[in-house]
C-alpha cells in the first residue's frame, strides 16, 4: 500500500484528492491547521474524514513540517496548501507570501532533509502568467498580477531549481481555474451558484460582483485531482498545464447559472460593487493541455455547461436543507 500526504487536505483540492487517493488503496496522510471553528466539512461532507490521518502542521512553522514529513515517510507528497484567494493577497501581501511561497520551499526543505524519496506534487497555478493575448503552456511567460501570483511564481521556481539541483522529484501542475460544489464561496463562480439558489429560495434579493468581463479557463475539480497523481506516476518530473482549453466571461457564467435556474435574467438580480474590483486584473486565461494529453493521458472529462448545472444543483439542494453559510 503505498502512502501519501496531503497539505491543504481541507481544501476543495485536497478533500477531492484525498477521495481519489482512498479509492486507489493509499493510506491517506493530511495536514491541517487548529482553528476556532469547523474546518473537515468538506471530507466530512464526502464520507472520508475517519478513513484519513490528520496531522497537524503549518505551512508557516517548519518544524511542523519537518516533524510530519520524518514521521510519515510518504511515497508521495501533494503540496496544496496555500493562501489561494487572489483578491485577498491584496490585502495580505506578506502572509500570502510567507504560505503561498515561502510555505512550498519549506516543505520542500523538509523532503530534501527527512524523507528524500519522496516524490512531490507542487499546485502552481495559471495565475502565475499574469495578462497577455495568447494561450498559455507551459513555456509561456510568467508576468503575475497579484501578490498571490508572485508568489506561486516564487514556488513553481524554487520546485524547478530544487528538481535541478538536488535531483528530487518534484513536478508542478499549472492548473487553470476548477470549480466544483465543493468551492469555497468567495470565488466567483460558487459566489453566484450559491445566490442563485437563495434568490430562488426568497432568501436573497440580490448579488454584488466585481468585473463582469474577466474569462476564465474553468474545469472541473474532480477531473483535474487525477491529473496531480497521474504526475506522480511518471519516471521523470515535470511541468504541466491542465486546462480545458477555453474560456468564459464571469457574465456567461452568470447567464447560464441563472437561466437554467429559472430565474432568468441575471440582470434583474446583480449590482455591481468597486470594492469587488481588484486593484490589477487579468482580463482572459486559457490554458493549451496538449502536453498533459500526450504525456499522462489525461484530458478533461466534464463540459463547462455540466459544471454550471452541476454546482447550482448542489447549490439549491443544500440551500434548500439551510446548509449553505451565509457569511458571504
Ligand atoms: P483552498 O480550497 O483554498 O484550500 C487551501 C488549503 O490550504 C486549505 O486546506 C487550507 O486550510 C490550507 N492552508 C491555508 N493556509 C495554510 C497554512 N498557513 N498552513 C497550512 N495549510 C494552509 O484551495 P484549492 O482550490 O483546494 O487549491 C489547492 C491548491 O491549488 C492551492 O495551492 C491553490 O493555490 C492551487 N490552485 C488552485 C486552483 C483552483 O482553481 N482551485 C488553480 C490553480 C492552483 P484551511 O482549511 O485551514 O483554511
Ligand atoms: N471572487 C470574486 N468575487 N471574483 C469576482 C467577482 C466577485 O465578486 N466579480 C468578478 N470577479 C472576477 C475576478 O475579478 C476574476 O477576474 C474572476 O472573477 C475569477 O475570480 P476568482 O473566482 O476569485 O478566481 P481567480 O481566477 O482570481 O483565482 C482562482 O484561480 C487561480 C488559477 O488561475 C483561485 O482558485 C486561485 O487559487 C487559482 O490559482
Amino acid at each position: 500500500m503505498k502512502t501519501a500526504l496531503i497539505t491543504g487536505i481541507t481544501g476543495q483540492d485536497g478533500s477531492y484528492l484525498a477521495k481519489f487517493l482512498l479509492s486507489k488503496g493509499y493510506d491517506v496522510y493530511g495536514t491541517y491547521r487548529r482553528t476556532s471553528h469547523r474546518q473537515l466539512e468538506r471530507l466530512v461532507s464526502m464520507q472520508i474524514h475517519k478513513q484519513t490521518n490528520l496531522e497537524y502542521a503549518d505551512l508557516t512553522d517548519q518544524i511542523s513540517l519537518n516533524h510530519v514529513i520524518k514521521k510519515v515517510q510518504p511515497d508521495e507528497i501533494y503540496n496544496l496548501a496555500a493562501q489561494s484567494f487572489v483578491g485577498v493577497s491584496f490585502y495580505e501581501p506578506f502572509l500570502t507570501s510567507n504560505v503561498t511561497g515561502l510555505g512550498a520551499l519549506r516543505v520542500f526543505e523538509a523532503v530534501r532533509e527527512f524523507s528524500p524519496h519522496s516524490k512531490i506534487y507542487h499546485a502552481s497555478s495559471s495565475e502565475m502568467f499574469g495578462n497577455s493575448a495568447e494561450i498559455k503552456n507551459e513555456n509561456s511567460r510568467l508576468y503575475p498580477a497579484s501578490p498571490y501570483g508572485v508568489s506561486k511564481v516564487y514556488a513553481h521556481k524554487s520546485a524547478q531549481l530544487y528538481r535541478k539541483s538536488y535531483d528530487m522529484f518534484i513536478s508542478c501542475g499549472i492548473l487553470f481555474n476548477h470549480e466544483s460544489p465543493f468551492r469555497g464561496l468567495e470565488f466567483v463562480t460558487r459566489k453566484i451558484t450559491s445566490a442563485v439558489a437563495k434568490i430562488k429560495l426568497n432568501r436573497q434579493k440580490k448579488i454584488s460582483l466585481g468585473n463582469l468581463k474577466a474569462k476564465r479557463d474553468w474545469g472541473f475539480a474532480g477531473d483535474y485531482v487525477k491529473a496531480m497523481w497521474m504526475m506522480l506516476q511518471q519516471d521523470e518530473p515535470d511541468d504541466f498545464v491542465i486546462s480545458t482549453g477555453e474560456s468564459h466571461s464571469v457574465e456567461d457564467f452568470l447567464t447560464k447559472a441563472f437561466e437554467y435556474s429559472g430565474l432568468g435574467n441575471w440582470e434583474n438580480f446583480v449590482d455591481i460593487d468597486k470594492k469587488y474590483f481588484r486593484p490589477s486584473e487579468i482580463d482572459d486565461l486559457v490554458g493549451d493541455y496538449s502536453k498533459a494529453e500526450k504525456i499522462l493521458g489525461w484530458k478533461p472529462d466534464m463540459k463547462y455547461e455540466e459544471l454550471v448545472k452541476l454546482m447550482v444543483d448542489t447549490d439549491f439542494t443544500l440551500e434548500q436543507n439551510n446548509k449553505i453559510d451565509d457569511n458571504f
